[in-house]
């Protein structure tokens, strides 16, 4: 049997706390704190003191302060240090967490995004006293533009789901200036779950299409469901099975013959930046999620950025204000969109991100882009075609970006969860679990690793093979190295209990 290291950085926590703490619970600032500590000198207020009664309604003023926790700076520091050592993170570890693309956030992009003429400015501020930031999104929604072979984009979004539902709201726009409201949303059965969802916000009813045995789209069941209540195909290309479905310009055509729009959850753009253009392939609106594609930050639900891009017809259509570059050749918001949904974001979208997805395009360029793009592949299918003996795919490569695999562990009571946690004690996270299809493990290695890391990853997956067929109970109670063990995984989504209480 292999055997391999854990990860030092997941090590079992002891408290230093002494035993009125369960092992491995982390006491809380209250906790830790003495009556009289400080974390912080402030300077005297030099703001001309208000008596709060003036401000404060009265009934919302509390005859005593609030207990607050008093803790000395070093303790406070130790608190949280202790706290991150406890994260997950791409920054630590190998994190191959498919149709997530969570990939190396370069520096540079954090340093840009912090420069104070991108930082401190105010969506207030005068357009005269902000020309800098206007132009690099100005620039931004261009080179997205080209990159998706549209005609413009819209920045507004601040997610993937919400750029899936503005899409749909320009699609709809778009159906209904012809005099037509279109119902029907087709989507393949693989797609994300934002997909009926957003169709479903949207107020129109989504029709699943089958895929084929090979992930692809069935083009019978498409052609038997598309019709003139249709306003369009929403589909995922490379899809959710990590195949590219090289019948998407014969998919275009079919839907375009009934006049529905064909729409791209380009989620998973990572596998083809600079190899071929939704637009070439015959997509009428797409979105883009800045946080797969354009290594903004990414989890706990944002920030993010979900930019779409749209072909000419739909121009009239997207989002105001529109960021442009006037005939002087100086940069302002523009409303005069008389067709357009409007606004779907407060302000101009979330500026912060798009500075660094604007950032990491540039540090790239055209040729680094499409790099990324092959090596994403590369990896992907490298890690494939070496665990294939023991872990067997599905759908058969050649793979995109990710790739599916279903673990046959026999008789042996070892379950795709089991394997997820024991990677935890190797130090790698799970990869996602159960999605697109039922007991499969989605693995998406990301471009940004390298071959030791790749290699790393295959060790450890024949090594809790060998393990499974040798001792299979160390795998089923699995991970035995974390701060808190198993856990119940429904009533932990459930029913959260993350309040703490004094006493
Ligand atoms: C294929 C696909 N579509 C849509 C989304 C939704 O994007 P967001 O989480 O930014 O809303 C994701 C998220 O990872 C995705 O993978």
């Amino acid at each position: 049997m292999t055997t391999l290291r854990t990860s030092p950085l997941i090590s079992r926590e002891t408290t230093p706390l002494g035993p009125s703490l369960r092992s491995g619970d982390h006491p809380v600032l209250f906790e830790i704190g003495s009556p009289g500590l400080w974390g912080a000198s402030l300077p005297e207020s030099d703001v001309p003191t208000v008596r709060r009664e003036a401000v404060v309604p009265k009934e919302l003023l509390a005859d005593v302060p609030p207990p607050l926790p008093e803790v000395g700076e070093l303790d406070i520091v130790r608190h949280y240090k202790r706290l991150a050592h406890r994260c997950f993170s791409i920054d630590g570890n190998f994190y191959p967490l498919g149709s997530c693309t969570m990939k190396y956030n370069p520096r540079i992009n954090e340093r840009v995004a912090f420069m104070p003429g991108f930082a401190h400015v105010h969506p207030y501020q005068d357009d005269a006293d902000v020309q800098g930031l206007l132009e690099l999104l100005y620039r931004l929604r261009c080179d997205l533009a080209e990159i998706a072979g549209l005609a413009e984009v819209t920045l507004q979004p601040a997610a993937g789901a919400h750029g899936e539902m503005t899409a749909l709201m320009i699609i709809n726009a778009y159906h209904q200036s012809r005099g037509q409201n279109r119902t029907k949303v087709l989507a393949p059965d693989t797609a994300h779950g934002t997909n009926p969802a957003s169709c479903a916000i949207c107020g129109r009813q989504s029709v699943s299409i089958k895929a084929k045995s090979d992930g692809r789209v069935d083009l019978d069941d498409l052609r038997s469901k598309v019709d003139d209540d249709t306003a369009a195909l929403m589909i995922t290309n490379p899809n959710t099975v990590g195949i590219f479905d090289e019948q998407i310009a014969d998919i275009a055509e079919i839907v375009h013959a009934k006049g529905a729009q064909l729409y791209l959850d380009g989620a998973n753009m990572n596998a083809i930046l600079g190899i071929t253009r939704p637009g070439d392939f015959g997509v009428d609106c797409m979105h883009y999620n800045t946080h797969k594609t354009f290594s903004t930050p990414h989890g706990g639900g944002g920030p993010g950025a979900g930019p779409v891009a749209v072909a000419e017809h739909l121009r009239p259509f997207i989002p105001v204000p529109q960021v442009i570059r006037k005939d002087d050749g100086t940069y302002t918001w523009s409303d005069d969109r008389p067709q357009s949904i409007g606004k779907v974001r407060s302000f101009f979208g979330q500026v912060g991100i798009l500075v660094r997805a604007y950032t990491y395009i540039r540090s790239l360029g055209c040729d680094g882009l499409r790099d990324v793009s092959e090596k994403a592949v590369l990896a992907a299918n490298y890690l494939a075609a070496k665990l294939k003996d023991r872990y067997p795919t599905p759908f058969p490569p050649p793979h995109a970006h990710e790739f599916i695999l279903v673990p046959q562990f026999g008789d042996s009571g070892v379950t795709e969860l089991d394997l997820a946690k024991r990677l935890i004690d190797y130090g790698i996270h799970p990869p996602t679990m159960s999605f697109p299809i039922h007991h499969c493990l989605m693995i998406e290695p990301t471009e940004t690793e390298s071959l030791a890391t790749l290699d790393r990853f295959v060790e450890v997956m024949l090594a809790i093979a060998d393990e499974v067929e040798q001792n299979p109970a160390v795998v089923k109670s699995a991970p035995h190295t974390t701060p808190v063990r198993r856990l119940d995984e429904v009533a932990a989504s459930r029913k959260p209990n993350v309040r703490w209480r004094a006493g």
